[in-house]
């Protein structure tokens, strides 16, 4: 039962904590794991700031992210309208056998003493969301530099902080802290994944097969998939090995408001036009009928002695 404290000016932090603007016990539950983006230290939270021992400061937003972002952003990852259209079409629960495949997947092969689970390029913290269901033990960290999905990720789950951070930096986590790390539909930078899991550490990548969606190709242009994309995945991630991948395809049978919400989340945003004569999902039947494929695979981080010990003692896991 949350009791609303006042928020006043007060020499104690811990007070601070206690009142009813200070409280992020998701952030609180993680900062440990995270670390200084201009010198690597350790983070440490004081009412509305964290901060390093050599003095750099970052505020928590008032949506409730934290901003670890060492300068001016380059990229300012997806805009209000392709969050919003994400957010629409995910509530929708369409997408619902990606979901329960990233949560099984991950929870299966999730090393015991998982602690931390990182959503990288997260967006609203959609996928993260029921891995941390599952995995009751765990605190989660949703990494993004967009706006607009960090405030909605900041509510994704009581466990889950959100990061304003570039996933092609530096990540602002301490080395082999996440024994989870998720990867959906977004960049991510190999040699930062490897660093942050710990031996046995898993990453679950959701990416598009070359046929997601191919119906809707003749309407919009420009949304192919590559081909290669899996190949790739296998070939960056070269401290990791394959444990697990499942292809996941169903039928989607959307209105055409669904379908305009999900072309708008993604980058072809601007194949459409404004819903009028101009945009090619106007002359949609409806409901549209479309494929939904995506590859979703496990990788694990090797252990160190992992090849010998296979070899010596082949019955043991
Ligand atoms: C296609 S969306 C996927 C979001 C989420 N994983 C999902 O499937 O719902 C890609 C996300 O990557 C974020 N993004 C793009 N570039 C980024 C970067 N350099 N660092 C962090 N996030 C980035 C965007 O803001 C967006 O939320
Ligand atoms: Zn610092």
């Amino acid at each position: 039962m949350d009791t609303p404290l006042v928020v006043g000016r007060c020499a104690d932090a811990s007070s601070h904590h206690r009142s009813a603007g200070y409280r992020h016990p998701a952030l609180d539950a993680v900062v440990t794991r995270l670390t200084c983006p201009h010198c690597t230290g350790p983070l440490h939270r004081s009412a509305r700031t964290v901060r390093c021992p050599s003095g750099h400061t970052f505020d928590i937003a008032r949506p409730g992210y934290l901003s670890l972002l060492p300068g001016r952003r380059t990229h300012r990852g997806d805009d209000p309208a392709m969050v919003g259209a994400r957010e629409s079409f995910l509530d929708s629960d369409h997408y619902r056998p990606l979901r329960s495949t990233i949560t099984a997947l991950a929870t299966e092969h999730a090393p015991t003493e998982t602690e931390l689970v990182v959503d990288l390029a997260g967006g609203t913290g959609h996928y993260l969301a029921p891995v941390l269901d599952a995995l009751p033990a765990a605190s989660g960290v949703i990494v993004d530099l967009s706006t607009a999905a960090l405030r909605r990720a900041a509510r994704a789950h009581r466990r889950a902080a959100a990061i304003a951070a570039d996933v092609w930096q530096p990540l602002p986590i301490t080395t082999g802290s996440a024994g989870v790390v998720l990867s959906v539909f977004g960049p991510r930078n190999a040699e930062e994944v490897e660093r942050v899991l710990p031996e046995g550490g898993i990453l679950v990548v959701a990416s598009a097969r070359p046929d997601h969606l191919r119906e809707l190709r003749a309407h919009v242009g420009g949304i192919g998939v590559d081909p290669q994309k899996a190949d790739r995945h296998r070939r960056a991630f070269a401290g990791l090995e394959l444990a697990e991948r499942q292809i996941v395809q169903w039928r989607l049978a959307l209105g055409r408001d669904e379908a305009r919400a999900l072309v708008r989340m993604g980058p072809n945003a601007h194949h459409l036009g404004t819903g009028g004569d101009d945009d090619p999902l106007s002359r949609l039947p409806e409901p549209v009928g479309l494929t939904a494929a995506m590859d979703v695979a496990v990788y694990r981080r090797r252990r160190s002695r992992e090849p010998m010990t296979g070899e010596v003692d082949r019955g043991s896991r």
